[in-house]
């Protein structure tokens, strides 16, 4: 591996509420992924990115952040984050740790003192609000006691941070130093396009017929100039240290070109490639993606960190095993049931996408359960729900607590080994997902988590994946195939009709048919 060893890592992210509990108090903290870290050595990653585990009232699963420079105690203490920071370097994993830059929360002490009317130009107070809407659906803008409005892209209880104020910049140099300084390999930055607002807070229009603005539009609270400098002074803090830190940004675009100025010159190192997500299962439209996105990593000597799941958007399993036309859309009467979800087709497609994952030039993000092949738990009792989004647009979007659900680890009934004692997690588990367990799937040769360690070991055995170049190989409209040099091909099936192949199999998504490949199957050739 490089010296940018980020250019091909494989990245797992703990979203540490609900990887394990050490405590028995129903949420996962420090101690339990600690206790845990042998699962993520197995599995052969090179790091883990570790969610919000800062002090915070939760509202948005600790993204509404009350103090960045220490450990919730509801996941433990700084000597619980400093011991967890050796443990997985002993294994020859790094740490990276989210920072939440855009906003903090209500009970951040600033917020607190500017609602004080003490130190407000930190934040975005105005006596009249605009137009503008909130991620989360609703409008941007609440109102204090003394008639004032703060500004929140995000939920009410995250206050959006005044970029142009110099304490802000210099918190946040300290708050990157403070965990340089305990060891972390560097930094993945939310919502890492929003923190400066166009001056005089412009209008957007609101397109008709949605409670959320889609991801492209072009609106003056992303993507401003001021970022590029902001970023470059940043990488100047990562490079004074050493060991090689970096920073993954999460911006969500839809045209590649967006991405361009972030990744020309001394910027970013990385920002993440969510495309493939909203694809449906498609071979042309996995493969505009990757087209697209590869030139722009050759042009500008980027290399590609490829998402297909996260804390935020529904399993795989679950989106690849509904009506392909709803994909983008993954509205209430989708999501609860309201649609089929064929789980075996939905299944068979995420084994599939994992060996495409894993065979695409770049590094690679895994989201916590998407090795076990968990499907979105859709019947979450709407009394259970955590999520903001899902008041916030009155329901309309089930919110995203479906894909945060604790990992079943042993046992045939909750908590599934998410805990030692019978504890009932934060968010409920569904029936069943006692043969989704690690302990069952280790036990079973043919099963997802065995797909993925088998897939990760032979990526780093083989010379020819992670950081470089691909060349397109063409075999019909209905299947997606590149070669990797040295001697190494991927082929995925998205047609309904088996197809031949020719070379040694390597690995494979599922059972093959002789010479042939069949539908929603992917292959590895040497
Ligand atoms: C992106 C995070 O991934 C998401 O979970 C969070 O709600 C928003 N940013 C706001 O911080």
């Amino acid at each position: 591996m490089s010296a940018e060893w980020w250019r091909e890592a494989i990245v797992y992210q703990v979203y540490p509420r609900s990887f394990a509990d050490g405590d028995g108090d129903g949420q996962g903290d420090l101690r339990g992924l600690i206790s845990r870290l042998d699962h993520l050595a197995e599995l052969g990653v090179d790091a883990l990115w570790l969610s919000p585990f800062y002090p915070s009232p939760l509202a948005d699963g600790g993204y509404d952040v009350a103090d960045y420079r220490d450990v919730d105690p509801r996941y433990g203490t700084l000597a619980d984050f400093d011991h967890l920071v050796a443990e997985a370097g002993r294994r020859g994993i790094r740490v990276i740790v989210d920072i939440v830059p855009n906003h903090c929360s209500v009970q951040h002490p600033w917020f607190r003192e500017a609602l004080r009317g003490v130190g407000r130009d930190r934040f975005i107070f105005r006596d009249r609000p605009n137009g503008w809407q909130s991620k989360f659906g609703g409008s941007a803008w609440t109102q204090v006691e003394d008639g004032q409005w703060y500004l929140h892209l995000f939920d009410a209880s995250q206050p959006d941070w005044n970029w142009r104020h110099p304490e802000v910049v210099a918190m946040f140099e300290d708050v990157l130093r403070f965990w340089l300084d305990r060891g972390v390999a560097g930094f993945r930055i939310d919502v890492a396009n929003m923190l400066f607002k166009q001056d005089g807070l412009p209008e957007v229009e609101l397109p008709a017929g949605t409670p959320l603005i889609p991801a492209d539009a072009a609106v003056p609270y992303e993507n401003q100039p001021e970022l590029l400098e902001l970023y470059r002074s940043w990488r100047a803090i990562l490079e004074g240290y050493p060991g090689a830190r970096m920073s993954v940004a999460e911006i969500w675009y839809g045209n590649a070109e967006v991405a361009r100025p972030y990744l020309t010159g001394d910027g970013l190192a990385q920002l993440f490639n969510f495309r493939l997500m909203p694809a449906p299962w498609s071979a042309a439209q996995f493969r505009t993606v990757i087209e697209e996105s590869h030139r722009l990593a050759m042009e500008t000597g980027g290399s590609i960190p490829w998402v297909l799941g996260n804390h935020d958007v529904p399993r795989m399993v679950t989106r690849y095993g509904i009506d392909q036309d709803l994909v983008r859309a993954p509205t209430a009467e989708v999501m609860l049931g309201q649609v089929e979800v064929d789980v075996a087709v939905g299944t068979r497609r995420a084994r599939a996408a994992a060996l495409l994952l894993l065979a695409l030039p770049g590094s690679a993000y895994i989201y916590q359960g998407d090795e076990l092949g968990l499907p979105e738990h859709l019947t979450i009792p709407a009394g259970e729900r955590r999520d903001p989004m899902f008041e916030r647009t009155a329901r309309a979007f089930i919110g995203r607590d479906g894909c945060r659900v604790p990992l079943p680890w042993s046992g045939q009934a909750m908590p599934y080994g998410f805990a030692d004692v019978p504890v009932r997690p934060w968010l409920p588990q569904p029936e069943g997902w006692g043969t989704l367990s690690v302990a069952e799937q280790q036990a079973d040769d043919g099963s997802t988590l065995e797909l993925y360690r088998r897939a990760i070991a032979e990526r780093r055995r083989h010379p020819a994946l992670g950081d470089g170049d691909l060349t397109w190989l063409e075999h019909g409209p209905e299947v997606l195939a590149f070669q990797r040099e040295p001697g190494f091909t991927l082929m995925v099936n998205f047609g309904a009709e088996p197809v031949p192949f020719t070379g040694t199999v390597l690995l494979a998504s599922g059972p093959l048919d002789g010479g042939l490949l069949p539908c929603d199957t992917a292959v590895w050739l040497a």
